[in-house]
C-alpha cells in the first residue's frame, strides 16, 4: 500500500502529540487537519514544515471536520477533541467508511454509543479507541505472565484514573469555560453537571485486555458509588478566596467515584475515578489471580507463588517484569523511545496504521470502544438510582463467545 493518508481532527494538546508521532513514521502522510483554533493549526503546520513534509489542507471552521471528511481522500482520521464532539465527528467519519482513531474520551449517552456501533456496521467504517494505556510495558509483561499461567486463574482486577486535574480544570484565575485554555475550556463543565466515572478507558482498557472482555468474557453488571464533591471548591478557595463564584459553585462530580463491575467468568473489577483532590498520578492497577498478585501503585509489586516466596512481595518485581517483557516491546522498544510524550503512544499509532495497511479490524475495535465508553453513562445511571446494580449490555449480541482472545491475537504475536 502507498503511504497511509491520514486526517487529524483536533490539534490541541493531544492531537499535536499524535501529529508529531505520525510525522516520525515514513508510511504515513498527513493530508488534512481541522481545528477552529488557528493558533493550534499554525503550530501544527510549523511541525510539518520543520519535517519538510508537504503542507496539508487546513480547515479552520467549527464544522471544518465535515468539509475535511467530504473533500479529502483519506484512509483514516484521528479525532482528539473536547468530549461532547466525539459523537457527531466520529459518526460523520464512520459514514465515510474509513478508519477512525478515537482518543480516550467520555461518552455522553448510551444512545450515542449504539448509534456509532450501528453506523460503523452500516457503512463499514472501523473504529479504534486509541487507548495508549493498553500498551503500557508493565501491563503487557503481566499479560505474558498471565498467559504463562503464573497468576493461576484470575479473580479480580482494579484500575482507574487517579490524576489530580485541578490545575487543568481551572485557569490561574480559577475560571473555566469559554476564554480559558485547553481542557479548562470544556472538561470542567462535565464536573459541574455529571456524576459518574467520567474517564474510564485508561483503567478499563488494559483490564479488559487482561480479562479478555468481548473475547470469551464480558461485563455483566455495574454499580457505582460517589463521595461528596468538595475538592474543586476548596482548590478555588485556596487560590482565589472563598468568595470566588467557583469556590461556591455546586459541582456534581463526586471527588472519588468507585465502580464495581462483574464479568461472565466470575471476576470482579473495581475502577476508580479521582481527579479533584491532591494525589500523585496513578492508574492503580491490581491483578489478583489464584496464584499471585500484581499491584502497580508507587512502583510495581508482585507476589507469585510460582517463585516460591512465602507471603512476601517479590524482592525485585522490576526485574521480573523485564524477564517477561512483551515481544512487541522487545522488538520496537528502541523505535518507541523516540516517541513524543510516552512510548505507549508509539504502539497505539502503530496498530492503527497497520490495521489500515492490512485492511483488517484494529486490535481494539468498535465493540471494545463502546463497551469501555459505556461505563460512563452506566455509572451515572447507577449513582442516580442510589447505586443500583445496572445490567451491562452485550454490544456484540453474543459474538463475544467466539471472538478471538486478546492473548492469541495475531498483531500481538508476530
Ligand atoms: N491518552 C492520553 O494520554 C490523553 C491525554 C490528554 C488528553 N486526552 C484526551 O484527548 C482528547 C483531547 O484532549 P486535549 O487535552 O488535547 O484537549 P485540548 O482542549 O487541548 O484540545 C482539543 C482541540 O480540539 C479542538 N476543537 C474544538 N472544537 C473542534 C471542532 N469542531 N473541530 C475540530 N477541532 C476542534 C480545539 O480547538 C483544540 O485544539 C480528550 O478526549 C482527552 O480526554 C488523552
Amino acid at each position: 500500500m502507498d503511504k497511509v493518508r491520514i486526517g487529524i481532527i483536533g490539534v490541541g494538546y493531544r492531537g499535536m502529540i499524535h501529529l508529531q508521532n505520525l510525522l516520525q513514521r515514513d508510511d504515513v502522510i498527513i493530508r488534512a487537519i481541522s481545528d477552529p483554533n488557528i493558533d493550534n493549526l499554525a503550530k501544527a503546520l510549523s511541525f510539518i514544515e520543520t519535517r519538510g513534509e508537504k503542507k496539508p489542507n487546513l480547515y479552520s471552521e467549527l464544522n471544518g471536520y465535515k468539509h475535511l471528511l467530504d473533500k479529502e481522500k483519506l484512509d483514516g482520521v484521528i479525532v482528539s477533541v473536547p468530549w461532547h464532539l466525539y459523537y457527531p465527528i466520529c459518526k460523520y467519519a464512520l459514514e465515510k467508511g474509513i478508519y477512525v482513531g478515537v482518543e480516550a474520551a467520555s461518552a455522553q449517552t448510551m444512545e450515542e454509543l449504539y448509534d456509532l456501533l450501528e453506523t460503523a456496521q452500516r457503512f463499514g467504517g472501523k473504529c479504534m479507541l486509541l487507548e495508549n494505556a493498553c500498551y503500557h510495558r508493565d501491563v503487557m509483561a503481566v499479560m505474558n505472565m498471565i498467559k504463562d499461567g503464573l497468576f493461576g486463574e484470575l479473580v479480580h482486577c482494579r484500575g482507574g484514573y487517579e490524576h489530580d486535574l485541578r490545575s487543568i480544570k481551572f485557569s490561574p484565575e480559577m475560571e473555566f469555560g469559554a476564554g480559558t485554555q485547553s481542557e479548562a475550556a470544556w472538561r470542567t463543565e462535565h464536573s459541574v453537571r455529571r456524576n459518574g466515572d467520567l474517564y474510564p478507558t485508561h483503567g478499563v482498557g488494559p483490564i479488559a485486555q487482561l480479562l479478555d472482555i468481548n473475547r470469551g468474557n464480558r461485563f455483566i453488571s455495574l454499580s457505582s458509588y460517589s463521595t461528596k464533591s468538595v475538592g474543586l471548591n476548596r482548590y478555588v478557595a485556596k487560590h482565589q478566596g472563598g468568595q470566588h463564584e467557583n469556590a461556591k459553585r455546586k459541582f456534581r462530580l463526586g471527588d472519588v467515584v468507585t465502580t464495581t463491575l462483574t464479568t461472565a467468568k466470575g471476576e470482579t473489577v473495581v475502577l476508580t475515578h479521582n481527579t479533584n483532590v491532591a494525589r500523585p498520578y496513578s492508574l492503580g492497577f491490581r491483578v489478583q489471580g489464584t496464584d499471585g498478585i500484581w499491584i502497580q501503585e508507587n512502583g510495581n509489586h508482585l507476589y507469585l507463588e510460582h517463585f516460591g516466596e512465602d507471603n512476601i512481595w517479590h524482592a525485585d518485581s522490576k526485574q521480573l517484569l523485564e524477564q517477561f517483557d512483551h515481544n512487541l516491546w522487545q522488538r520496537f522498544g528502541l523505535a518507541a523511545a523516540k516517541t513524543v510524550r510516552h512510548e505507549m503512544d508509539y504502539f497505539v499509532l502503530k496498530e492503527f496504521v497497520e490495521a489500515i495497511q492490512e485492511e483488517r479490524e484494529p486490535r481494539f475495535d468498535i465493540y471494545d470502544m463502546v463497551t469501555w465508553l459505556s461505563i460512563t453513562p452506566l455509572s451515572e445511571r447507577s449513582i442516580e438510582q442510589d447505586n443500583a446494580k445496572v445490567a451491562f449490555p452485550d454490544f456484540t449480541e453474543g459474538k463475544w463467545q467466539e471472538r478471538i482472545s486478546f492473548y492469541k491475537e495475531p498483531s500481538l504475536t508476530y
